[in-house]
């Protein structure tokens, strides 16, 4: 069966010192409360080789925001799956809509960034979502179907299986505007039909999906109550252990 997930998304928020501090603080807080579902936190590249050494790996798994999509060599600036690896960390958020809107990451490029992902054996955690005004003309279905279709559906069925998608809508992040339980729920039974139609029900059933875009202490259990919802990618709440914590213990 497949896994419920509450996944931090940290952005470029701590500094390292700060970052080591929330790390032991929600280490300590999983190390007595343990949680019902796993918990990964996605820090920046150069918190991610501290980070894995305070946590708890049975506890807490560590993702980096992005990863090059080349695999070595003269690319400036650029931190390769390999490296990710390297530190300890073992998941990797991939097209995060900050990174498709702000950096120019096309489909293409991400088909090469889940390819690195996986040979390096990252779990990808692909990020999928319309903005505002693909929704209002009832885009949405298509903008994100298309997002799974040109980013993913190269992969074969056993690649496949090692992907988690996270559904947020572009206009629910950060913004404080949620999208309702029916409408995650609308969505995330699309992504599963549209997963089923490709691969199959099985390999549809086992794939993790989650909701992002202002989730919270006081709306992350009506969100994760939906059958196809199955955990949380949390931006804001996950900065600070203590709202993070009150989004895990939905799955209490
Ligand atoms: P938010 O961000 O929880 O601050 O809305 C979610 C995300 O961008 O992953």
């Amino acid at each position: 069966m497949r896994k419920n997930i509450v996944a931090g998304n940290w952005k470029m928020n701590k500094t390292l010192n700060e970052g080591i501090e929330l790390a032991k603080e929600l280490n300590d807080i999983l190390s007595k409360n343990k949680p019902n579902c796993d918990v990964v936190i996605g820090t920046p590249f150069i918190h991610l080789a501290e980070v894995t050494k305070i946590v708890d790996k049975n506890i807490i798994g560590v993702s980096a925001q992005n990863c090059a999509d080349k695999a070595s060599g003269a690319y400036t600036g650029e931190v390769s799956a390999a490296m990710v690896k390297s530190t300890g960390a073992d998941y990797v958020i991939l097209g995060h809509s900050e990174r498709r809107a702000y950096y120019g990451e096309t489909d293409e490029i991400l088909k090469n960034k889940v390819d690195l992902a996986l040979e390096n054996d990252l779990t990808p955690i692909f990020c999928i979502g319309e903005v505002l005004e693909e929704r209002e003309s009832e885009k949405h279905f298509d903008v994100v179907k298309s997002q799974i279709e040109n980013g993913l559906f190269h992969l074969s069925s056993d690649e496949f299986s090692k992907i988690v998608l996270a559904y947020e809508p572009v206009w629910a992040i950060g913004t404080g505007k949620t999208a309702s339980p029916e409408q995650a729920q609308e969505m995330h039974a699309f992504i599963r039909k549209t997963l089923a139609e490709k691969y199959g029900e099985e390999v549809a059933d086992n794939t993790s999906i989650l909701y992002g875009g202002s989730c919270k202490p006081s709306n992350a259990k009506e969100l994760f109550a939906n059958p196809d919802v199955d955990g949380g990618l949390i931006g804001g709440a996950s900065l600070n252990a203590k709202d993070f914590h009150g989004i895990i213990v939905a799955f209490d």
